[in-house]
């Protein structure tokens, strides 16, 4: 199991001091980017990316809640970033997976809640890593809406019949309550925001969720 703490709940004016606080617990790092179109919060972009690589080494998934993310995959790869990954809701993503394969970026796909496995499951052969929304996208500390679950039962399942190399990501109101059933449903990535950042101890609180996921109390 891996955690991607996500770095929208963190303090923007101390992101490379919360980002150090949690390292030893991150296997990545969950970078929201919105633009106020796709959902209507905005957040940051490339240039904090650019900042972000300079200071750490930890794999930077970021997460495009954007309209148009064509227009700025080059931005993002030279900013840095390890993956990306767009929105089925947009339509057509093959344009987007052609062009994140040129630009070396891992392929991510996700689905918002309302959007059924189907819409993503013609492209699973595809990807490197399919995220399930677990909350509408937007903004941190959501409460789970657990019919994620399915959706990641059923990508679990289509991956291990076809013995793909797929991981799959679930965002949105994982903490230590729901990260168990996250796991057992099959996810390999939980992605944690408000759950990390908000606690006083944000490593302590990252490792009480991968113990959890894990089914065991913190070392
Ligand atoms: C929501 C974002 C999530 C968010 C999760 O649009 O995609 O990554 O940071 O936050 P929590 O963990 O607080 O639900
Ligand atoms: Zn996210």
């Amino acid at each position: 199991m891996k955690l991607a703490p996500s770095i929208l709940s963190a303090d923007f004016a101390r992101l490379a001091d919360d980002v150090d606080r949690v390292k030893a617990e991150a296997d990545l790092l969950h970078v929201d980017v919105m633009d106020g179109h796709f959902v209507p919060n905005l957040t940051i972009g490339p240039p904090v990316v650019a900042s972000l690589r300079k200071h750490t080494d930890l794999h930077l998934d970021c997460h495009l809640m954007i309209d148009n993310p064509g227009v700025l995959l080059d931005d993002f790869a030279e900013a840095g970033a390890d993956g990306c990954t767009v929105h089925v809701e947009l339509g057509d993503p093959r344009p987007l997976f052609d062009k994140m394969r040129a630009l070396g970026l891992r392929v991510g796909l996700v689905c918002n809640p309302e959007t059924p496995f189907d819409a993503v499951a013609p492209y699973m052969d595809e990807i490197d890593l399919l995220l399930v929304m677990s909350v509408h996208p937007g903004w941190g500390g959501q409460a789970f809406i657990p019919a994620a679950l399915d959706k990641v039962r059923a990508a679990r399942d289509l991956i291990d019949a076809r013995g793909l190399q797929v991981e799959v990501e679930i965002d949105g109101g994982i903490n230590v309550e729901t990260a168990p059933a996250a796991a057992a449903a099959g996810a390999d990535i939980l992605v944690a925001g408000s759950a990390i950042f908000h606690d006083d101890d944000p490593l302590a609180a990252a490792r009480r969720i991968r113990a959890a996921a894990a089914g065991s109390s913190p070392a």
